[in-house]
């Protein structure tokens, strides 16, 4: 199965002391072929001069697309070898493999990620790409390539933005959505009851349920982008795909997940107010309004007071508010939270 070669592939070239290696060989120009390729020369000095896998351009002032074709067929191998059977020749999704997933591989001429550090209408960044080649996506049959040689990772990903032919063009687009570094208190009851206000009033419980499992969710049913369907994520258990550290959170609701989950970026997350919070309050459990009520009353009244606000006091506000929502999300990840407690004993099959 292509997934287990991939992991095998890597785990051969792989280990502390080859990586610095590798890197040498990088920044030399010389490839770390994953199969040995016509007449490549032993010397990475060498390689790096005469770019020996120069074949149609004459080098010189063309020196830097030369060095560009030959990644890109570097990441031509490496697709054939550990992507193809999944992703597809074409880069369409469509790989022997794809009729027996659920979910599906990504089709990748249509320029549509998920896991981006961009806003929902940009491009991913390369490094979003690399991130994801490299972590893999949990719950969902795409492997992670940690061992694979981070050069050949490089290459890569240059051949599969070749299946977007507009990808040069919008790449200068790209808007990078700030990731801060995560405070150290978001254990505290504070942040996390505060959270789950922020949950309830941008109606994350819609889709994910008001017990973060799907419990009385409305939007139980869609498709993504391809058509596939698609269900939301239980914050319980397992591992997210975009990754379990605060700021990957903080990433996948600021970008949101293009396709099936809207983003929740810049200062949208100062606008919750006490009335907008009204409108949440048929989700909650018995009693626990006046639980909440403690919490519910530090936010600002009506949307009129967030406007007479400063943009960066409402930014400031967006952002502790966009924490707690983390805090809150990675408390029902964790049996030891008070909250996670309670729910665990809801839990009625949501
Ligand atoms: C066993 C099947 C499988 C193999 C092999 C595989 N992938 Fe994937 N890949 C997937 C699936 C499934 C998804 C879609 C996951 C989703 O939508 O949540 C995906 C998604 C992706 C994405 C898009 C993530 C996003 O932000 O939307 C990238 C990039 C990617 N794969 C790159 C690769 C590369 C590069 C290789 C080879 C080195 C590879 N994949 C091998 C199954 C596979
Ligand atoms: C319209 C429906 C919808 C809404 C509203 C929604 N989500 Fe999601 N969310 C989804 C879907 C669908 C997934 C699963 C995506 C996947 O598996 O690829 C998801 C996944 C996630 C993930 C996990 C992604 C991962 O890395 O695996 C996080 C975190 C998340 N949502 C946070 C939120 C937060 C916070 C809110 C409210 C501010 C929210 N979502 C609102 C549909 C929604």
């Amino acid at each position: 199965m292509t997934s287990k070669t991939g992991r095998d592939g890597g785990a051969g070239t792989a280990g502390l002391l080859l990586a610095t290696v590798v890197l040498v060989a990088m920044t030399l120009g010389c490839s770390v072929e994953p199969s040995a390729q016509q007449g490549q020369p032993a010397s990475a000095a060498s390689a790096a001069l005469e770019y020996p896998m120069w074949e149609t351009v004459a080098p010189g002032e063309n020196a830097s697309y030369n060095q560009r074709e030959s990644l890109v067929r570097r990441g031509r191998l490496v697709y054939i070898k550990y992507c193809i059977g999944c992703h597809g020749e074409y880069g369409d999704g469509q790989g022997v493999a794809a009729k027996r997933l659920i979910t599906k591989p990504r089709d990748f001429t249509r320029g549509i990620y998920k896991f981006r550090s961009t806003d929902s209408s940009s491009l991913p960044l390369e490094t979003d790409l690399y991130r994801t080649i490299d972590r893999g996506l949990a719950q969902v049959s795409m492997p992670a390539f940690r061992l694979m040689p981070e050069g050949d990772k490089v290459a890569v990903i240059e051949y599969i933005k070749g299946f977007y032919p507009q990808w040069e063009e919008r790449k200068g687009n790209r808007k990078r959505v700030p990731i801060p570094l995560a405070p150290a208190d978001l254990a505290t009851e504070e942040r996390i009851q505060r959270g789950r206000v922020v949950y309830l009033a941008t109606q994350c419980w819609k889709c994910h349920g008001t017990d973060g499992r799907g419990k009385r969710a409305t939007l139980t049913e869609y498709t993504d982008a391809w058509g596939n369907p698609q269900k939301a994520f239980d914050f319980t258990r397992g591992q997210l795909k975009g990754g379990n550290a605060p700021e990957d959170i903080y990433r996948t609701f600021h970008t949101g997940l293009r396709s099936i989950m809207p983003s929740f970026g810049g200062d949208t997350l100062s606008r919750i107010t006490l009335n907008g919070f009204e409108r949440s309050l048929e989700a909650l459990e018995a009693g626990e309004a006046e639980l909440l009520q403690p919490y519910v009353a530090q936010f600002p009244a009506d949307g009129m007071a967030v406007n007479e606000m400063s943009s960066s006091q409402r930014l400031s506000l967006a952002e502790r508010n966009s924490w707690d929502l983390v805090a809150y999300i990675q408390s029902l990840r964790t049996s030891s939270s008070t909250r996670a407690a309670v729910l665990a004993t809801s839990r009625t099959g949501g």
